[in-house]
């Protein structure tokens, strides 16, 4: 029913993070639909995610969506976050009436990928504890040892990369020792980057990985449904130029502006 709806062509796709790691899923929705408008949002007076509890998730996020919905009047939304999307999907569902893509760990992909049947789960320490990931993991992992692991440091570092600051190589190494330490964690070939910042450092983590690891995420299946989802709709016929909104603009926020602008966000402005 989506893919017939009539929207008007300069309806644009929204985006939402607690920070800069939706852009993860943001640049393979723009490679598969280059004139797509863009709304990219990210709740910087609520960053991190990663650390508060479920009840703060579920009392935020779908609030939020409702806002960025009513002011921008998206044809869709994305949620480009696993912490938010393992906890609050159904509830943003239910409050709106377009549709919307979550983002949850690759564990899938990752199932059928790893040869050793050892992979790991790298994502917030929210997003590691959620009975969400205990359902993928019984659905596509049941045969594979299946590690977890939650860092905050590994999303201020993709945060810290995106403002064009020096980078510790300890953070990435430290993260990766996480999932390596644990039982089973000397066989492990591969590693889900079960946070939208991860794949922003996916670089610093190969790097600091002691042998080559495969990192998988969601990024490509989700310009997939998107572009599925959206068949048939009508765009720009040029380019527009994409705006990243926040919940709170900063100094912090105010340096992101070189990165955002490579993603083709050139306009910033506040929720
Ligand atoms: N990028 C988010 C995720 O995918 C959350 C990062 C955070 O705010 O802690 O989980």
């Amino acid at each position: 029913m989506c893919a017939i709806m009539k929207v008007a062509p300069s309806a644009p796709l929204l985006f939402f993070d607690s920070g800069v790691g939706g852009l993860s899923i943001l640049a393979p929705a723009r490679a598969a639909l280059p004139n797509a408008p863009i709304v990219y949002a990210a709740d910087s007076a609520g960053f991190p995610y990663g650390t508060k509890s479920e009840a703060e998730i579920a009392a935020r996020v779908p609030a939020l969506l409702g806002r960025l919905v009513e002011r921008f009047r998206p044809r869709l939304a994305v949620i480009a976050c696993n912490t938010a999307s393992t906890i609050a999907l159904s509830a943003v569902r239910a409050a709106l009436d377009i549709p919307v893509v979550g983002t949850v760990p690759a564990i899938k992909p990752a199932a059928l990928l790893s040869k050793s049947r050892v992979f790991g789960v790298l994502g917030t320490d929210a997003t590691v504890r959620q009975p969400y990931v205990d359902r993928l993991t019984a659905e596509f992992g049941a045969d594979c040892t299946v590690l977890r692991h939650g860092s905050a440091a590994l999303v201020q570092l993709a945060e810290a990369k995106l403002r064009g600051e020096p980078l510790d190589p300890a953070i990435a190494r430290d993260a990766l020792a996480g999932l390596l330490g644990q039982p089973g964690g000397d066989h492990m070939d591969t590693v889900v980057l079960a946070c939208t910042h991860f794949p922003l450092v996916e670089a610093e983590l190969a790097a600091a990985a002691p042998r080559p690891l495969a990192f998988v995420h969601g990024g490509d299946g989700i310009a997939r449904r998107i572009a599925y989802l959206t068949q048939g709709q009508e765009w720009p016929a040029s380019r527009p130029s994409g705006k990243a909104v926040f919940t709170r603009l900063d100094n912090s926020v105010a340096a992101l502006a070189p990165a955002l602008a490579d993603f083709g966000l050139t306009q910033m402005e506040a929720l």
